[in-house]
């Protein structure tokens, strides 16, 4: 680094604020402070989010919370996700490009607004012919290829609520999903280009369907015309489909804003995930809300938000939102560093990007990969998003000097499947950024800090705590599918007073710890639940335990959180295996195999530790924090409680013998 290098980032890493550049300000969607005064008109605030879409029926409530926590938004309105995200834009921008593609071997494609209309009719034609109905959850296991939001949307015209499991999900995922959601139809493909490799993806859902307890018909897309694996003739291939249905349109079907528009299935603190169910209306208002206050959305933008839309971020921020705005978005097949460390900049030049949205583990590895991926390549951002994990201080500065030029806004944006979209973030125009704080409360959202007894605490002890909400939002989850116990169990019982029908009394558990600064930003510190944050991947650790326990050899195991610079968390399995069995490199690539066929390769545990015994509390609850602060290399901590304090020990010393 030069001396003027050097200098500057000394600068930059005492700097606690960054202004947003004046020509952002000046070009933004909002930045008149006003709009949080509005949105504290509760809930009539959120009607401007809502009036962004085309109704049939204007609602005549704007929230029933007279039976909390299950709210009602938007009552007595009807509308169409897929009209709003394709129809109502055809006049204007029926020729601009809806979804700009690209295929991880370099072909692309623009598909335009019409061009998208006429595919997701044809598609929605194709479903009905194959008898799928209003209300029937269709299970889409599909990667990173048009197809994929084309089925969303063909599911949404016809009032088929979607359930997208992630194409990295297992078969076992898989059918885990099916069978919960009863779904009679499973929409995949014949497979998909990962660093150059064409992979098989249908052996997935062939192996799925042994599992699956009813018998849903499977329909195939194929990733070039012809299928290039072997596809059985139980299935349906969509092109066939397709052609019997050419040029047909159909009727988007008027669906209540209560109505279910998709379920996405995520990780909770059981061994078995949960179907977060996201209603039409609020959901639809809300993703186009923050598309266009916090994005800064514009319809002749090109938006790139990297994620995958197997993830609740690609439904909200790379599908839904966007597309109900009427912008340009693009999506990518592949791998980040495939064919080279520079596709990411290629792709940002090449289109001309305005809006570039991504993970703090993607910032990190950009970061580690070194600025010579990123010299010569021309792209200029005016806005970056950050999502889904706590971002460094230094990975910040990073991104703000190396990926945004300093002339580009930085959003740290905190939310969750459940919340459908941002609840804590700034307004770019209005506030100043600050790296390592996700920032303020969203307008009309109402978070809190509370301690373990349920008491606020004060930004002015600089105290952390339980992140609650303490007030409904339209893009908050209906229910866990068909498990409205669940639902109360998981998010409100702990801080809410559930003999009473005052919405005032039910506080929505985040299950995030955060401390809130005396400016109001609140910094997140990661989850206090037995969930973690596998390189944004959410994961359950009793999920990862159910998949170990799956191998014979193992008696007892114990999923630990291991701090990552890369990945931020990675998983730590420890076991103890059965009498009479030795631990061997057989046991533990069984053990790896056993994760990655229960959830997927992208779960794979960081180590597989052997040890001869857990450390349990006398009343025989294994504790992972401890193993926890083992691998992480910190002190024990409070061990008094166990049944036998030298197990621990023992482990520790096992592990950290040198
Ligand atoms: C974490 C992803 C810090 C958090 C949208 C949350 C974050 C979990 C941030 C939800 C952020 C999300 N800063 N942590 N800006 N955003 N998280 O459901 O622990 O996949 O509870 O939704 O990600 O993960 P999920």
């Amino acid at each position: 680094m030069s001396d003027q290098d050097i200098e500057l980032e000394a600068r930059l890493t005492e700097q606690e604020y960054f202004e947003p550049p004046e020509e952002f300000v000046e070009q933004a969607n909002v930045s008149d402070p006003a709009v949080y005064d509005r949105f504290d008109e509760f809930p009539e605030g959120f009607e401007e989010y809502a009036e962004m879409l085309d109704w049939n029926e204007e609602w005549d409530t704007v929230l029933d919370d007279s039976n909390p926590p299950f709210y009602e938004w938007f009552v007595g309105g009807e509308l169409n996700a897929s009209a709003n995200c394709i129809d109502r834009h055809l006049d204007d921008r029926g020729d601009e490009t809806a979804i700009l593609w690209e295929g991880e071997e370099g072909e692309t494609r623009h598909i335009s607004y019409r061009e998208l209309h006429e595919e997701v009719n044809e598609m929605a034609a194709a479903l009905r012919a194959s008898g799928v109905e209003e209300d029937e959850v269709v299970t889409i296991h599909m990667p990173m290829v048009p197809a994929l939001p084309v089925t969303m949307l063909a599911c949404a015209r016809i009032g088929a609520p979607h359930s997208v499991v992630f194409a990295g999900f297992s078969a076992t995922a898989l059918s885990d999903r099916v069978n919960s959601a009863d779904s009679d139809h499973v929409v995949t493909i014949d497979g998909y280009y990962r660093r150059g490799d064409f992979l098989n993806h249908i052996e997935k859902a062939d192996e799925a369907m042994g599992n699956v307890d009813h018998d849903p018909e499977v329909l195939v897309w194929t990733r070039h015309d012809e299928p290039e694996v072997d596809v059985s003739d139980d299935y349906t291939l969509v092109a066939d489909l397709l052609a019997e249905h050419e040029g047909e349109e159909v009727e988007p079907v008027s669906r209540d804003a209560e109505d279910p528009l998709f379920l996405m299935y995520t990780s909770g603190t059981t061994g078995q995930p949960k179907g977060c169910q996201h209603r039409t209306g609020g959901y639809l208002a809300y993703a186009a809300g923050t598309c266009n206050y916090v994005e800064d959305i514009k319809p002749e933008d090109t938006y790139w938000c990297s994620a995958d839309i197997g993830w609740i971020t690609g439904h909200t921020y790379i599908v839904y939102g966007p597309l109900a705005l009427g912008t340009t978005t693009v999506m990518y097949e592949g791998a980040p560093d495939y064919p080279d460390k520079s596709r990411t900049w290629e792709i940002a030049e090449a289109y001309d990007v305005d809006i570039f949205h991504t993970s703090p583990t993607a910032v990190r590895q950009f970061m580690k990969w070194g600025t010579e991926h990123i010299e010569g390549h021309d792209f200029d951002f005016r806005h970056m998003t950050t999502v889904g994990e706590p971002i460094q201080p230094e990975a910040w500065l990073w991104y703000y000097q190396h990926i945004g030029g300093e002339d580009a806004v930085i959003v740290d944006t905190w939310w969750q499947t459940e919340t459908g979209g941002h609840l804590i973030t700034n307004l770019p125009a209005i506030q100043d950024m600050k790296p390592g704080s996700a920032g303020v409360a969203a307008p009309g959202i109402e978070p809190a800090i509370y301690d373990d007894d349920g008491e606020p605490v004060d930004a002015e002890t600089g105290q952390a705590g339980n992140l609650v909400i303490e007030r409904p939002w339209p893009g908050m989850l209906q229910t866990v599918y068909g498990d409205d116990e669940r639902f109360i169990a998981e998010y409100w019982e702990r801080f809410s007073d559930t003999d009473s029908n005052d919405s005032e009394d039910w506080v929505y558990e985040a299950g995030d710890g955060a401390v809130q600064a005396t400016d109001g930003y609140y910094r997140i510190l990661g989850r206090l639940d037995d969930v973690m944050n596998v390189a944004g991947h959410r994961l359950g650790t009793m999920e990862i335990e159910s998949a170990v326990s799956e191998v014979d050899a193992v008696a007892e195991s114990a999923v630990a959180s291991r701090e990552d610079a890369e990945k931020g968390e990675v998983p730590d399995v420890y076991v103890t295996l059965r009498e009479g069995v030795e631990e061997s490199e057989e046991v533990r690539q069984e053990i790896v195999e056993s994760i990655e066929e229960g959830i997927g390769k992208f779960a794979r545990p960081n180590e597989v530790i052997f040890v001869d015994d857990l450390p349990k509390t006398r009343s025989g609850k294994i504790m992972r924090r401890l193993l926890e602060n083992i691998s992480n290399g910190e002190d024990l901590g409070n061990t008094t409680t166990l049944r036998d304090p030298s197990v621990a020990e023992r482990i520790r010393d096992q592990i950290h013998a040198d």
